[in-house]
């Protein structure tokens, strides 16, 4: 991937073509929002894998952890690094299985703390660490399979796992967790079995004298849903970058997206009816139309099944996209938009006056979930990151450096 800020030459480019918008204020505001929900002794970690959902890992975790945020949540040991190597000392749990011994060494050297599902992963820590001769006592998470089905021990065999992990000096269990498969849904019936399984396994646990110090279960979902599933700490997600994670959770905070996708206009030109537009002439013009052509494509994470679908705002109006999504560049209907230039800006995600377009939006479009959408913008596109003031639609294409001239105190900076 293009790292901007290793060519100094490239950044006033930034903003000429295509790039991503985040806003750390947006950011600030969601975790304060979530901390505001929460039992002062209930922690909150920001969960910023997959670069923080497409967001930029260390920008948002900075942010979050300024904001009340006191734990990052990422899914693989090089994420936990990239943390560290920007100077982050919060906690950071790997939620990711990690198994081979150079990522062991690596989660110790870093102090990164894993996530335990097995007897045997928990035995290969111990032997690894064991043959290090400073390695001190690793701080280490046990996660139940409660239904998820996904990685963790069975929460039936709570107590085994934990007195097993136990007896191995290397390591110091200090939490016990679980992940919830259908926190989104408004039928809890599934969301309570789990609740009931992992309420289980903390009575057994709690008998035996095994119970770790902290418990945590919810995602975002779940936070929003139940106080009851907060436990000592919650894990959030996507309400972080301002979704929510289903419709009937979506009024309980007042959650604000930080991301916008934005593109310039290229090219101007006129159509006669009968014209086909694109590859494969999916779009055939129904009368004589003005269209413009925007430079950003499927290559930069905009999907090409919204092609004819897909509404872009220009000027606080909603227009059409027309023709297949290309590689780099797609075409927009401008016919009642007369007015336009070469250079105005495209917003293909995000508000433009009260027009606004989301990712829920294009999810439902997809018939996927937001989650995808947000982690798709990470190819090309230049991250500009933005505190409160967004590049204008009347901007030049130096628009970030002119921001940045008149807000001197805002975090704009390229983060690529
Ligand atoms: C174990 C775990 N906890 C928490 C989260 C955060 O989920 P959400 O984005 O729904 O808040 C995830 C994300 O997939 C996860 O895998």
């Amino acid at each position: 991937m293009l790292n901007w800020d290793q060519m100094p030459a490239l950044l006033p480019m930034r903003c000429s073509r295509a790039w991503v918008e985040i806003d750390l204020a947006a950011i600030r505001h969601n975790v304060r929002q979530f901390k505001a929900g929460l039992a002062p002794q209930t922690a909150l970690m920001a969960v910023v894998k997959a670069d923080a959902y497409g967001h930029g890992a260390t920008r948002v975790a900075q942010t979050a952890l300024a904001a009340g945020a006191s734990w990052l949540g990422v899914a693989t040991v090089p994420e936990g690094i990239e943390l560290r190597q920007a100077g982050i000392e919060a906690p950071i749990l790997i939620m990711g299985a990690v198994y081979h011994p150079a990522e062991i060494r690596a989660v110790a050297a870093w102090q990164l703390q894993p996530t335990i599902v097995s007897p045997k992963q928990a035995l290969i820590f111990a032997e690894t660490l064991s043959a290090e001769s400073e390695s001190a006592v690793l701080p280490v998470h046990l996660k139940l399979d409660t239904g998820m089905s996904r990685l963790g021990y069975d929460w039936r065999q709570a107590v085994e796992f934990a007195s097993f992990v136990a007896q191995l000096p290397a390591l110091r269990v200090v939490s016990l967790y679980s992940h919830l498969a259908t926190a989104d849904s408004p039928d809890l019936t599934c969301l309570r079995a789990q609740q009931r399984r992992f309420e289980q396994a903390i009575a057994s646990l709690r008998q035996a004298q095994l119970l770790p110090p902290k418990l945590h279960f919810a995602n975002t979902a779940a936070t929003l849903a139940d106080p009851q599933l907060h436990y000592d700490m919650v894990r959030v997600g996507l309400g972080l970058y301002g979704l929510s994670p289903a419709p009937h959770l979506s009024g309980i905070l007042n959650l604000r997206p930080a991301l916008a996708v934005k593109a310039r206009i290229t090219h101007l030109k006129a159509l006669a009816a009968g014209a086909g537009v694109s590859y494969g002439h999916t779009f055939i013009a129904p009368t004589d139309m003005r269209i413009a052509v925007v430079g950003i494509g499927y290559a930069d994470g905009v999907p090409r099944r919204l092609s004819n679908q897909l509404r872009a705002l220009i000027q606080q109006r909603s227009v059409a996209q027309i023709g297949a999504i290309t590689m780099d560049q797609l075409m927009l209907d401008v016919s009642d938009l007369p007015a336009l230039q070469v250079g105005d800006v495209v917003t293909l995600l995000g508000h433009s006056g009260a027009q606004q377009v989301t990712a829920d939006d294009w999810a439902a479009q997809l018939g996927t979930i937001s989650w995808e959408i947000l982690c798709g913008f990470k190819h090309r596109l230049p991250r500009i990151l933005v505190d409160g003031h967004s590049v204008r639609e009347g901007d030049s294409p130096a628009a970030d450096s002119a921001i940045a001239a008149s807000h001197p105190s805002s975090a704009i900076a390229s983060d690529s």
